[in-house]
């Protein structure tokens, strides 16, 4: 029973509380509350992982007055170490230092160690760490005549003691260093220990003399286009290092169809992508290390996502039968295996994490994204959409999570359209058009500047205005279709020509000049149409999801991927491409396939979490769908046929239904008007 006598401790940011007996030292009373504090020295005072702030003063909230006083004093152990290693103002080690009375103790985020390692790449979010290694220093005892015991079997002893870990095994590329380890260590060593989930062996699989007081891990994102890869402290959770790549991949093949077709047709085409995308993960995991001044062989833990095709190939399974229905996943659970297995230059004994793919179509990167975003721990509708040459859709809630992916193909990348191109110095990036005298103006990457304002041209000279990246389209088609340029059916409507220069006629149909200067970039009735078909393709997709969960409304939406970053979520909405929803819950996610691999690396828990949900994602194969194309048509419309956007009329004007031209979108019909016109 808790004596009333007992302390209150209130543990920061988890908010875990207890109460504790004076004296109880202070890292074994987070631990009891399930408060994850590093230590890799066991207590001993000599890594200082274990570092706290006591937060001084009276927290009414919580009925706790806390204060400097109410921990014992500053200790022989935390003198040694902050003579030698330099502890922070303020910072006490919680290993060494007992509880005397109320306290608010704050784990600071920051448990950064090492000074050459401090740069950090992070996003600000905090994930709380439970990773599958941990670092443990012991104190070997010295062979002995008398006892007969082996250097590694004494070592084991001392990681019982001291640890707690039984039933230890050893990979096998230790067995030969061990005593060479050891004494190399004076008997003082750190063992890695893996255990990934609860009821499996725990492994030593990596060991090195003396203190070692850091350890990395890798989160990477495979995409078909793209390669993200973070390098992770694993003790202190941050990223110190980030790097991309083009996924080699490409040469084989631009979207993921044709790879596997590839595979198809020639022998040996399964093997070449495999190595492809092997060796620019070896590039990446070079990248990150130097940048961050990390040896490879202190990497010891990776997790991977990535779709479903790409997840294949980095194993080196054949993708074939996810070429068509029913869309055969060689393997759909989580994956561990070895770096090594993958030709991955780490550590030795570094693991491999991947996390399970949802369906043959909806990847482990769609996984990912559902641990970041976390629709199946909510209680409202949440919508999650990750674009890019298929969308993945995620809709739901804690109670029922659906998942289905729809082939919207590369129009939102840029491709198929006319002035389109990727994202880069010079490209259009956002566009306004005046309704009244259909005039634009754009601003380009790499300018700070609207073109109508001073200064614009001389910054653009430089660069040029090369293009319409594919963020903008979604802007540009939904300007267009504001300022009356195109009928809610997504014509161009020729009678304007009249009105303006920049509609001109291009063959049957019309365009409209975005920009005239050294290069002219239009947008053509095709470039529209190509818009239509992919916006319609995801909203009929997203529809689907929503009919199953018998909603009419979704309560937030996610985009995530580099597409959702740009996007402006009010012209995705008018165009139709997400369903209505309050405009501050639409946000971008970023890159959420990464940061959900980077949850999955520090904390094992969300291993089991994504693993558990997955199971309880229902898989809506679109195609199969016989509504779908129902949902397709209607929104080829701007918005939409049928649906009435009204939290988005709420916030913009949206254009009368009634299009002002024929539907035709030719140029015919265009002229028949004008001769109307003039009677
Ligand atoms: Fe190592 Fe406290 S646990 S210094």
């Amino acid at each position: 029973m808790t004596d009333p006598k007992d302390h209150l401790v209130l543990f920061m940011p988890s908010g875990k509380r207890g109460r504790f007996p004076k004296g109880k030292v202070i890292i074994d009373a987070a631990r009891e509350l399930g408060v994850y504090v590093e230590s890799v020295c066991g207590g001993r005072g000599i890594c200082g992982r274990c570092q706290i702030d006591i937060q001084e003063g009276n927290f009414a909230k919580h009925g706790i007055t806390s204060s400097n006083d109410h921990i014992s004093p500053f200790g022989a152990k935390e003198k040694r170490y902050a003579e030698k290693r330099d502890l922070k103002e303020g910072r006490r080690l919680s290993c060494s230092s007992t509880v005397e009375g109320d306290l608010v103790v704050d784990i600071p985020q920051d448990g950064q160690i090492n000074a050459a390692v401090v740069r950090k790449v992070d996003d600000g979010r905090v994930i709380e760490r439970n990773p599958a290694l941990q670092l443990c220093y012991v104190e070997v005892e010295e062979p002995d005549m008398h006892k007969p015991l082996g250097d590694l079997d004494r070592l084991k002893v001392a990681l019982n003691d001291d640890w707690g870990w039984e039933d230890l095994m050893v990979d096998s590329h230790l067995m030969p260093h061990v005593q060479q380890i050891l004494r190399q260590g004076e008997w003082k060593v750190t063992a890695v220990i893996h255990r990934d989930m609860e009821t499996a062996r725990p492994s030593i699989i990596a060991l090195y003399p003396g203190l070692k007081n850091e350890a990395y891990g890798i989160a990477c994102d495979i995409g078909s286009t793209t390669i993200a890869m973070h390098l992770v402290s694993l003790l202190s959770g941050n990223t110190i290092a980030s790097s991309g790549a083009p996924n080699p991949q490409i040469r084989f093949g631009e979207d993921l169809m044709s790879r596997v077709s590839y595979v198809m047709m020639n022998p040996e085409g399964r093997e070449g992508m495999t190595t492809a995308v092997r060796v620019a993960l070896n590039g990446l995991i070079e990248n990150v290390c130097t940048e961050a001044g990390v040896e490879p062989n202190d990497i010891l833990d990776l997790v991977f996502v990535g779709n479903p095709i790409m997840h294949h190939l980095f194993l080196g399974i054949d993708p074939t039968e996810l070429g068509g229905a029913p869309f055969a996943l060689a393997v759909s659970g989580a994956v561990h295996t070895w770096a090594s297995d993958l030709d991955l230059v780490t550590n030795k004994g570094a693991r491999v994490y991947i996390l399970p793919c949802i369906a043959g179509h909806v990847g482990a990167d769609a996984a990912a994204v559902t641990l970041c975003e976390g629709p199946h721990r909510q209680e409202s509708q949440m919508l999650v959409v990750d674009v890019g040459t298929n969308a993945e859709i995620v809709l739901g809630n804690s109670h029922r999570t659906l998942a289905a992916s729809s082939p919207t193909g590369p129009a939102f990348e840029g491709a198929e359209i006319s002035c389109g191109q990727r994202a880069a110095p010079g490209a259009i990036e956002r566009v306004r058009i005046d309704p009244e005298t259909l005039e634009s103006r754009v601003r380009i990457i790499g300018v700070d500047k609207w073109s109508d304002e001073e200064g614009f041209d001389e910054a653009a000279e430089s660069l040029g205005i090369t293009g319409v990246c594919g963020s903008a389209i979604i802007e540009v088609v939904a300007e267009m279709y504001l300022a009356g340029i195109i009928s809610e059916d997504g014509v161009i409507n020729g009678s304007l020509a009249e009105k303006s220069d920049r509609i001109i006629e291009d063959g049957r149909t019309f365009s409209y000049v975005l920009w005239r200067g050294k290069q002219t970039h239009t947008i053509q009735q095709t470039d529209v149409r190509a818009i239509q078909l992919a916006k319609a393709a995801l909203y009929a997709g997203i529809k689907l999801l929503m009919d199953k969960l018998e909603i009419e409304q979704v309560d937030s939406i996610s985009f995530a991927g580099a597409f959702g970053t740009f996007i402006d979520p009010k012209y995705a909405m008018v165009l139709g491409l997400i369903p209505d929803c309050d405009l501050d819950k639409v946000k971008a996610v970023g890159n959420a396939a990464g940061y959900g691999a980077k949850m999955a690396l520090l904390n094992r828990g969300y291993r089991r979490e994504i693993e558990e949900t997955v199971t309880k994602i229902e898989k809506i194969e679109t195609a199969l769908e016989s509504k779908f194309q129902d949902h397709f048509v209607n929104a080829m419309a701007l918005p939409n046929k049928v649906e009435p956007f009204p939290k988005l009329s709420e916030q913009v004007k949206l254009p009368e239904k009634t299009a002002d031209n024929n539907g035709s979108g030719d140029a015919d019909g265009g002229r028949r008007r004008r001769r109307r016109a003039r009677g």
